[in-house]
């Protein structure tokens, strides 16, 4: 973790320490203890090495190296070891030829967002539940001083240390804790992305108000979550699953989450993008394992989720630390 070495030069040497202890206890869990990862660390060895590959870090799908880079064997050997890594959500990637078609296609997200929100160029930013890494590869494209990620779940964890690894950004890092365990930092961070996490945190008023700390004044917030239409101020709380997920907490109105982010400390607060969630965003594909928007919805009818809730709707909304 290069970052480690910058801390003071951050000016967060005040949490220095708890930091090198966090990382140091996550870092020997997930190497010793975590399945996933003892199964999946070694295999990082195995990866191609080449020397002045080509990267596109500015593109809809990232790009590493060329196909003709590797002989057929040597991309034959590197697409079973990327399959090894499955489940990839969020992508996609072309890996010296070997396209990852992930779960999410995140660059239609990445593409509502990118033209609306303030400049990246020389900015410190933080990715919370930042998953494989693309957008915080996206993000460098910009220039920014630092793009730091957030991903407690150790197979995407490993799959950003397998991208960084061929990629080779410095000014990319990802640590691998949650949002809560972050020590009380304050004023660090001029942007911070949170993404798809709110509707998974039990307290969402306690998160937006930890990423108000985390934030410089004046710094934004670029916040998308899951929502629900209508008007007036309450939150949807599905009483057991929702879309066969079963830690989904609060799915508010846009006035609802104006509120929260007011209340935790932000002002100047807009909503950029709504968009009900499509097949053409999120499918399942060969890259993962398991079950996808389709088999989440009523089949008989696409505005409904599984359980008969309103279908995925997600709202993206920025704010600035008061
Ligand atoms: C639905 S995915 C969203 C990924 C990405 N931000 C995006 O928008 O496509 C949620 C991610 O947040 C991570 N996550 C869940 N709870 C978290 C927490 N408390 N702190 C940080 N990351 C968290 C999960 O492991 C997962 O990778």
């Amino acid at each position: 973790m290069a970052l480690l070495n910058e801390l003071d030069a951050l000016g967060w040497g005040a949490w220095k320490q708890e930091i090198e202890a966090l990382l140091a206890e996550k870092e020997r869990f997930i190497s010793q203890v975590d399945g996933n990862a003892r199964r999946l660390l070694p295999l990082l060895e195995r990866l191609p090495q080449i020397a002045e590959s080509e990267i596109d870090l500015d593109a809809d799908a990232i790009r590493i190296g060329a196909g003709d880079d590797l002989s057929s064997q040597q991309r034959e050997e590197l697409r079973e070891i990327l399959m090894e890594f499955r489940h990839w959500r969020k992508g996609p990637f072309n890996i010296f030829g070997v396209e990852i078609d992930s779960e999410w296609r995140s660059n239609l997200k990445w593409n509502r967002i990118k033209d609306q929100i303030a400049p990246l160029a020389g900015r410190r930013i933080l990715d919370v539940g930042s998953s494989c890494g693309y957008y915080l590869f996206r993000m460098a494209a910009s220039r920014p001083r630092l793009a730091l990620g957030l991903e407690p779940y150790a197979p995407f964890y490993c799959q950003y240390l397998l991208l960084q690894r061929l990629i080779g950004e410095p000014s990319v890092d990802c640590w691998p804790l949650k949002l809560e365990e972050l020590p009380a930092m304050t004023d660090c961070f001029d942007s911070i992305f949170h993404m798809g996490v709110l509707s998974h945190q039990r307290a969402p008023i306690d998160a937006l108000k930890q990423l108000a700390g985390l934030l410089v004044r004046g710094g934004e917030l670029v916040l998308e979550t899951l929502i629900v239409e209508g008007e007036g101020e309450w939150a949807f709380c599905p009483p057991k699953r929702y879309a066969k997920m079963h830690n989904v907490f609060f799915l508010p109105t846009i006035a609802c989450l104006k509120g929260w982010l007011e209340r935790a400390g932000f002002d100047n607060i807009r909503c950029i993008d709504q968009t009900w969630t499509s097949s053409e965003e999120q499918r399942r594909t060969e890259w993962i394992k398991s079950e996808s928007l389709a088999d989440f919805l009523d089949p008989d009818d696409p505005r409904k989720t599984a359980e008969g809730h309103p279908a995925p709707l997600r709202a993206v909304l920025l704010a600035d630390r008061r």
